[in-house]
């Protein structure tokens, strides 16, 4: 593939610019919903359910001021590809995509030093959408290797001005931003790009800027009635395209996506999250050797799957820790007992600091204060339990590919979340865990893929996410044994009627707030007065959007009628039908 020579190549004299932000403004014009309300990045956990335990561990070692362990390098698959970052919100989305297609890729800041990007061997490159213009001043670049390389390059909206505007055509500001669904028109239906696809597709357009002008030794390959130039290339390995194939709205996207992966880079699409955890297994028994590893297990799928992968590499050198600060759902306790000691067989060490947590949450209730006072009690349970195990080399945490992509654009990941947890304090001094993390680079679908092979049960692996804090934060205002008993009659009940319903694995999540509020009812011949609860269902792909979920009436009216039947002290049901933004998931 020809190389493009350096003088070709538009870079900034004054090397790269800094690192886009995500939520950066969006240019003017017609904004898109997602951008018009910035998330509030940092304030909760967007992916994981288990990060709340890893992120105090995480906060309690950086408070003893412990350096910041670099972290480990993924074992490299035969086939990557990498991905800069230039800020879209949907560049995760990109990463995911192609995960799809089977092939492995990592998601690289748009700055990235060649040596971070060579280390994945990369069979291509995509660059992702972003908020900049790229005639902006300090507008950023793609690095010289992207195009010195030699290497098949797809540049996603953003990414695709860049190739225009960095390799000699000409970028300019829209008419009108172009927002929303478009049909592309093929002008070479020859091309690998669009084999086996329709002309015309839909697509998603999301743009302010258009191509102008093509660089030398290119041609378009497909027009919009907006953009004359909406899918670019050179014939050789170098493409562009004005629209969004990762979003779902543009339906045949993956098929785009796998075109340029099969046909333009030549992969062959072999790479499953098991071969990789093979590998990562086989490096966790050489990195431990003969040392002693602890898990804190928190009942959800990251931190399961993760004790269930160092058991299956280091077996009994390997100790669980189970914290069950008393905030758990009905029977939720037993079952993770059930599941790791007698299932599993692992070592598991089950502290049930119930009273202690609910002590230290008497009188509370500023949520705020609530999340900061279970993270405190947290670390010091921890601490005494893991103390009584004597010495203890690594502790394997569930941080998954999404955890590590938020936190490297947000800082350190324990700096973005300290907001929410501002007052944990640290581990001992001469408690230094070395970090082990085999699901750093997998995504929330791989880490289960991983949970059913490694023989978890499917409830656990397939479990909706569940807040750290637990139902302390579902029960509006001061946490009590009597009320914790209440919401955990109602929450029962959602969940029976939603798994019977059989709408458990299309929902994000399904629960019972206990709110503060009580109503006037009557039952029989009696005036009741008791509690409101609402029910919060939503649907979502990941935790930053969620919508409230069209659950069917009669799953509505079951739910609230078994309520108000069979749990004492509630007599009036509310459903929550805010999506997020501008609403959260959970109350609190
Ligand atoms: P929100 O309420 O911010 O929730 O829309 C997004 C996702 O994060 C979960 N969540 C938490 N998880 N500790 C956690 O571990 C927390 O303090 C916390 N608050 C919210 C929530 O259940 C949803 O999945």
């Amino acid at each position: 593939m020809a190389r493009i020579p350096k003088d070709r190549i538009r870079q900034r004299r004054d090397g790269y610019p800094p690192r886009v932000r995500r939520g950066s403004p969006p240019a003017p014009g017609r904004t898109p919903p997602a951008e018009r309300q910035p998330l509030p990045v940092g304030r909760r956990v967007p992916t994981s359910d288990d990060l709340e335990v890893s992120t105090y561990l995480e906060i309690a070692r950086v408070r003893e001021g412990e350096e910041p362990v670099s972290p480990p390098e993924a074992p490299t698959p035969p086939e990557a590809i990498a991905i800069l970052d230039f800020g879209s919100q949907y560049s995760m989305l990109i990463a995911r995509r192609v995960r799809e297609c089977r092939v492995y890729c990592e998601l690289v800041p748009h700055d990235a030093p060649w040596e971070q990007v060579a280390r994945l061997r990369p069979w291509g490159f995509i660059l992702s959408g972003g908020p900049a213009s790229v005639y902006e001043e300090g507008a950023p670049m793609a690095p010289a290797y992207v195009f010195e390389s030699g290497l098949p390059v797809l540049g996603i909206c953003y990414g695709m001005q860049l190739l225009a505007h960095q390799l000699g055509g000409r970028v300019a500001p829209g008419q009108r931003r172009e927002y929303g669904p478009a049909m592309i028109y093929q002008a070479d239906r020859s091309a690998p790009l669009f084999e086996g696809l329709p002309s015309p597709m839909p697509v998603w357009m999301s743009h302010g800027d258009v191509i102008a002008e093509v660089p030398p030794g290119f041609q378009a390959l497909a027009h919009s009635e907006n953009s004359p130039i909406a899918v670019m290339g050179n014939g050789a390995g170098l493409l562009g395209l004005q629209f969004h194939p990762e979003v779902v709205h543009t339906p045949q996207g993956k098929r785009i996506l796998e075109n340029f992966l099969h046909n333009v880079c030549g992969c062959r699409g072999d790479w499953t999250p098991s071969s990789f955890v093979a590998e990562s297994v086989r490096r966790i028994r050489e990195q431990v050797g003969s040392g002693r590893v602890i898990c804190a297990l928190s009942g959800g799928v990251d931190s399961a799957v993760t004790a269930a992968l160092v058991h299956r590499a280091v077996g009994d050198q390997l100790t669980c820790i189970f914290v069950n600060n008393g905030l758990l759902r009905r029977e939720e306790a037993e079952r993770v007992i059930a599941t790791f000691r007698r299932h599993l067989k692992m070592n598991l060490v089950h502290a049930d600091a119930t009273a202690r947590f609910l002590g230290a949450l008497a009188g509370v209730t500023d949520p705020e204060e609530k999340r900061r006072r279970i993270g405190e009690t947290f670390i010091r349970v921890f601490e005494k339990e893991a103390e009584r195990l004597g010495r203890v080399d690594f502790i394997a945490q569930g941080t998954t590919y999404p955890d590590v992509i938020e936190s490297a654009s947000s800082g350190s990941s324990a700096a973005a979340k300290i907001k929410t947890h501002h007052n944990v304090g640290g581990l001992p001094a001469h408690m230094t865990f070395t970090l082990i993390e085999p699901l750093r680079f997998l995504f929330k679908d791989e880490v289960r893929q991983v949970g059913v092979e490694v023989g978890l049960p499917e409830e656990m692996v397939f479990r909706h996410p569940f807040p750290g804090p637990g139902l302390a934060i579902r029960i509006i205002g001061e946490v009590t044994p009597e009320k914790l008993e209440i919401l955990r009659a109602a929450d029962w009940v959602v969940m029976d009627e939603i798994k019977r319903a059989q709408l458990y694995r299309d929902l994000w999540q399904a629960f019972a707030v206990l709110t503060d509020s009580r109503s006037v009812g009557v039952m029989g011949d009696f005036r009741t007065y008791g509690y409101v609860v609402a029910l919060r269902v939503v649907t979502a792909d990941d935790a930053m959007t969620a919508d409230w979920a069209r659950l069917p009436y009669e799953v509505l009216a079951r739910i609230s009628n078994r309520i108000v039947n069979e749990v004492p002290g509630v007599n009036r049901v509310a459903y929550d039908i805010t999506s997020k933004p501008p609403g959260t998931i959970e109350w609190e």
